[in-house]
């Protein structure tokens, strides 16, 4: 594929002086500058409510942000003062954004750009509809070159808030202009997961209920809420991870061959893997809460003690689900997905178990009971796959022993949202969520958060979920695997939690 072509453009930030814009926009699009992706002309407009901001104090925020994240030098602190525009917002109207129309007019004037823009939503979400009204009121929805949407997630709350976002989206912006972030598409293993799939003609043949046995998806990670109260009573972890990332996860694992490497392609594959899930029945989901506890050695708080968190809330941090598809390829083959916060490390990893041989030969040898093969795709901390197979311990008497092949990758990774940023830039959608994808995906998940919301178990920090995620999965005569993560990375031994 011929490396992506991004034209000069304008880059408009609403909430250009947020967190989001702190910590990954602009560390991506420096990445992008000093990779020579954006030309002279391509400019930021930050556009905020922050008080006595302006060009010249953007510029300093700028250039301090990417100080913070351990990038100076003389060409990223000539991009910030060259390059960064601001644009004070006041309060929620559509008079505040004919102040950022006239800007940005102004700007392409002052700089040669030919109209290409793109308008990044990095705000919190209650601001989405309105915003977006704005914009399409002030015809800012075209211009004389391409318009792009970027929209962060959460996209709704449920089925109801997804369909009323997406109709509102389309009132005023196609489809085509409409790029639905899910950070998880831009990681590299991700996308290396359709490489493996697509790419291999070994592992297809057997990617099927007459092979495997289960898969399971996990995303682990060893925080907890850090600061982020407001956002997370409302949220949950079902919301926050599971109707987005986990699934996305599960759909590129579970979806058939794309007719080519192309956006249509891929994302009407994925909408087709949950149009063919049966509805989650409540025995099949659960939901835990963390306690205090022990991470690393350290005492962290539970979630009623994190500043914010209402003392009798009953929000989830840990998910643990059973999915099955009813199609040809997957009937019969759950797939089990499970996150959480305060869990013992941070890991994201799919593992798919193959089914047994059908008949041990070696069932007279005493002790040589036969495991089945795990392949382990990693996505982080260290990205890479682990193939788990059996071989004979060497000498007597006749064992098996079960041994990985191991692959991992030993270059620096592009940040996600660098991938994600070129592909607004370049118009490529095939990392980002459509809106019939992400309409089929609450479309499971909403009956969970209002018809029969499960309760939250309780699971102290540094523990792998509530007992009860093993007691389900020992019913299903299964336990949760992860693969040790083993420092020499020689031989990671593949175990239950
Ligand atoms: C975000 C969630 O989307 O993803 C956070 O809002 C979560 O709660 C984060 O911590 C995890 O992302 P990553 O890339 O660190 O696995």
């Amino acid at each position: 594929m011929p490396a992506k072509k991004v034209d000069p453009h304008l880059f408009v930030v609403m909430g250009g002086t947020g967190d989001l814009m702190h910590r990954k926009l602009l560390p991506a699009l420096a990445r992008l500058h000093e990779a020579n992706y954006l030309d002279q002309r391509s400019s930021v407009l930050g556009v905020a409510r922050t008080p006595g901001m302006d060009d010249a104090g953007f510029r300093t925020w700028a250039c301090d942000a990417l100080a913070e994240e351990g990038m100076v030098s003389e060409s990223l602190r000539r991009w910030c003062e060259t390059s960064f525009y601001f644009e004070p917002l006041g309060h929620s109207d559509v008079k505040d954004y004919r102040g950022v129309a006239r800007r940005i007019e102004k700007i392409e004037e002052a700089t040669g750009l030919s109209g290409n823009r793109a308008f990044y939503l990095a705000l919190p979400p209650a601001a989405f509809p309105t915003t977006i009204t704005d914009l399409g009121k002030l015809g800012l929805n075209k211009s004389k070159g391409w318009t792009r949407l970027v929209i962060e997630k959460p996209f709704g709350r449920d089925l109801a808030s997804a369909q009323e976002l997406n109709a509102l989206v389309h009132q005023y912006f196609d489809e085509s202009q409409t790029y639905r972030i899910d950070h998880y598409l831009g990681k590299e293993t991700v996308q290396n997961l359709l490489a493996f799939r697509f790419g291999n003609a070994l592992f297809e043949p057997l990617w099927n209920r007459d092979r495997i046995d289960n898969i399971q998806i996990t995303v682990a990670e060893e925080l907890g809420i850090e600061k982020r109260a407001g956002y997370y009573e409302t949220a949950g972890a079902l919301r926050d991870m599971v109707q987005n990332h986990l699934t996305q996860l599960f759909t590129l694992t579970a979806m058939e061959a794309p007719a080519s490497f192309d956006a249509d392609a891929i994302r009407s594959e994925k909408v087709k893997v949950l149009r063919s899930l049966t509805p989650i029945e409540p025995e099949n989901i659960l939901f835990g809460q963390y306690t205090a506890g022990t991470i690393n050695g350290e005492h962290v708080p539970g979630y009623h003690e994190e500043p914010g968190v209402a003392k009798e809330s009953r929000v989830e941090t840990f998910v643990a689900l059973k999915l099955e598809i009813a199609n040809w390829r997957w009937q019969g083959v759950p797939f089990y997905l499970r996150t959480g916060k305060r869990l013992p490390k941070r890991v994201t990893q799919i593992a798919v178990t193959f089914k047994q041989p059908p008949v041990s030969v070696f069932r007279s040898f005493d002790s040589c009971l036969v495991h089945s093969n795990v392949l382990i795709i990693t996505l982080q901390p260290d990205e890479g796959f682990d193939l788990s197979f059996e071989v004979k311990s060497p000498g007597q008497p006749f064992r098996l022993e079960t041994h990985n092949m191991h692959f991992r990758y030993d270059t620096p990774m592009p940040l996600a949202y660098q991938t994600l940023l070129l592909d607004v830039l370049a118009g490529d959608q095939t990392l980002f969520v459509h809106g019939d994808e992400v309409e089929a995906s609450w479309r499971l998940y909403s009956p969970l958060l209002h018809e029969y919301r499960p309760m939250a178990h309780p699971y102290a920090a540094g523990t792998w979920g509530p007992n009860v995620a093993h007691t389900r999965m020992g019913q299903d005569g299964r336990s949760w695997i992860l693969t040790a993560l083993s420092k020499t990375k020689a031989q990671g031994k593949l175990h239950g939690d």
